[in-house]
């Protein structure tokens, strides 16, 4: 479904008089058909020597395209707005207000999985004993998988953090950090995570920090959405807890993202390929849309930016043109029509 979000997204772009150049390399399943790579040189060399990014949505062998945007351009940070727009389909009673940033540390952790044969591991670590005292092999047949969190991934996680969070209090945001770990069990990993987060959060003059475990984080994310205002977390904690957070807004159709910090941005929806929809012509185009949006405030294009987010929270205030995941009947053509011609 990525490239029906994608084409009326450009449309909307190209259309609206932007100052841009779109370049669309053929890649994804397109180029896979056509030349068995979904990722070939000439689409590489293309993100490589753009300004910016903007991405669909991955699966099977277009997979390979997300794996070079992520890790080997190491865009560290993923950052998820989640802001209600009045008008969406939020499953909470009262949604309005609820804006907040949750960043997602973007490289490491639980992914990519590093996995293996537990009968492996026991080999290669015949000495380790787990919080029961007991080795590996007394588990027997299994698989494990590896969590990594490191001094320079979650310094420099904590220090965008805590710097989003200085940016917000200057425009009249909370300015606070809310850090969620799982530390009272991963007390190594998570707790080597929370610290430096703290102590990078303390460090910055007039910010306000809180730490949460990520199960408590999952309800008060619903029962307290307006309390929230920067949110830092691992890589997987965000996946899950970004997935949560859109839905509360109404849902993954709107919510958007901006993967940073590495060799050039991408920015791309939090939703899949969404395969039950794909094909349809029925997909929410608003997270892709909104997404673009980021990319414009990225390039330093606050006034298209600004003119772009307008032109969606009208479309919702007005509720004429919203797709079925909305409560509407329009298509992913018919509400970006609705969107261009707001600007
Ligand atoms: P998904 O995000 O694709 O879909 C989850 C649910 O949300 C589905 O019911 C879908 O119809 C709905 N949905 C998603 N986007 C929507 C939109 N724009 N408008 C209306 N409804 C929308 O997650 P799922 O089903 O777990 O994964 C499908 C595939 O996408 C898998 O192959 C997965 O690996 C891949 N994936 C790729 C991501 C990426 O490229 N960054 C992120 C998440 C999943
Ligand atoms: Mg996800």
């Amino acid at each position: 479904m990525g490239p029906e979000v994608m084409e009326v997204t450009c449309h909307i772009l190209e259309t609206a008089g932007f100052d841009l150049e779109i370049v669309k390399p053929l890649c994804g399943m397109e180029a896979f058909k056509a030349q068995g790579n979904a990722f070939p040189d000439e689409a590489k060399r293309l993100c490589e020597e753009s300004d910016a990014i903007l991405f669909g949505a991955a699966e099977g062998p277009s997979v390979a395209i997300l794996v070079y945007l992520r890790w080997f351009m190491d865009n560290y940070i993923n950052l998820r707005p989640v802001k209600y727009y009045p008008g969406a389909l939020s499953p909470l009673k009262n949604p309005d207000g609820i804006n907040f940033m949750l960043i997602r540390e973007n490289s490491e952790g639980m992914y990519p999985g590093r996995e293996g044969d537990i009968s492996w591991l026991a080999r290669k670590m015949p000495d380790y004993k787990d919080p029961f005292d007991r080795t590996l092999d007394f588990y027997g047949e299994g698989k494990f998988a590896l969590r990594l969190i490191t001094r320079k991934g979650t310094d420099r996680i904590a220090k965008y953090a805590a710097n989003l969070a200085r940016e917000r209090r200057a425009q009249g945001f909370a300015g606070k950090v809310t850090c969620i770990t799982k530390s009272n069990v991963l007390r190594q990993s998570c707790g080597f995570f929370q610290k430096i987060v703290e102590e990078e959060v303390k460090k910055t003059p007039g910010i306000g920090y809180e730490h949460f475990h990520v199960d408590d984080a999952a309800r008060r994310l619903i029962r307290f959405p307006r309390d929230f205002d920067v949110i830092v977390t691992s890589n997987m904690f965000g996946d899950i807890l970004a997935d949560e957070a859109g839905e509360m807004v109404g849902g993954l159709g709107i919510a958007p993202s901006a993967c940073l910090g590495g060799r050039n941005p991408y920015f791309e929806p939090v939703h899949g390929s969404a395969p039950d929809i794909a094909g349809k012509g029925v997909a929410n185009p608003t997270a892709m849309v909104l997404s673009a949006k980021m990319m414009l405030d990225y390039l330093g294009m606050k006034n298209e930016a600004q003119a772009l987010e307008k032109a969606v929270a009208k479309v919702y205030g007005e509720g004429k043109h919203l797709t079925a995941d909305q409560g509407g009947t329009a298509t992913t053509k018919k509400m970006a029509e609705a969107v261009l011609e707001k600007i």
